[in-house]
């Protein structure tokens, strides 16, 4: 995309205004034949397998898609050039404004506080396995995984999953939505859990992610 559009990308990170942004991405960005060379090359299964991007008989082809929309979803929402995901990812570094995002930066602690009042925050920079073991049997009533650990092996998951499983109470709740990968729920525990339907299915429609697992323990 940087190779065959970047005379557009430089002027796409150009911008102070939002509304001045949001008519280029309109008129020039997102035109018929960028999305017709899209679906044929970019979201195409057959195209991403005969290039060796993908297997055929992966889902992985479908990445593109949701990764495209996503990125199309901030350039229409923020500019550009402030989004340092997007700056790294076009031009290698950033351009403007700190290294992180907004929710990761001190100045923005106390309002997630506040808005999460309630819950005591307790930062831990450490495996999750790992975590986890260090918790007792039925501590937790919310485990939630959000691109966590996607790219591990189903074996490793499998031992996340099965002690995240021991440490959460009756009812509790264990989620895990992953945008490259699908992780099934082990075996040996698939009883211990019944799946909230309706919360997948939202986050289904959300078509942000890949796969979600959002289940109850019994
Ligand atoms: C793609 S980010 C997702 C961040 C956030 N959950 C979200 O959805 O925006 C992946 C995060 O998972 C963390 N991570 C990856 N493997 C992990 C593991 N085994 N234990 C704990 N954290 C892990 C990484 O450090 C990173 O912060």
């Amino acid at each position: 995309m940087d190779i065959c559009r970047s005379k557009k990308l430089r002027t796409l990170f150009s911008f102070d205004n939002l509304e001045e942004q949001k008519v280029f991405i309109q008129k020039k960005w997102n035109t018929l034949t960028w999305r017709i060379i899209c679906e044929c090359f970019i979201f195409n299964p057959h195209f991403l397998s005969a290039m060796g991007f993908v297997k055929k008989q992966t889902k992985d082809y479908q990445n593109a898609k949701i990764i495209y929309k996503r990125i199309f979803n901030v350039m229409s929402n923020q500019l550009t050039r402030e989004n340092h995901v997007l700056t790294f990812l076009f031009f290698n570094r950033y351009i403007k404004g700190t290294l992180l995002p907004l929710y990761l930066r001190a100045e923005s602690f106390d309002v997630l506080k506040e808005a999460i009042s309630e819950v005591p925050i307790h930062i831990c920079t450490n495996d999750i396995g790992k975590v986890c073991k260090l918790l007792p049997d039925a501590s937790c009533d919310y485990i939630s995984m959000s691109n966590v650990a996607d790219h591990v092996s189903p074996k490793i998951f499998a031992n996340y999953i099965q002690e995240a499983a021991r440490i959460l109470r009756r009812g509790g709740v264990l989620c895990w939505k992953y945008w490259s990968s699908n992780h099934t729920l082990p075996s040996e525990i698939s009883e211990e859990f019944v799946h909230n339907l309706k919360a997948e299915k939202e986050i289904a429609l959300s078509e942000v992610f890949f796969s979600s697992h959002v289940l109850e323990k019994t």
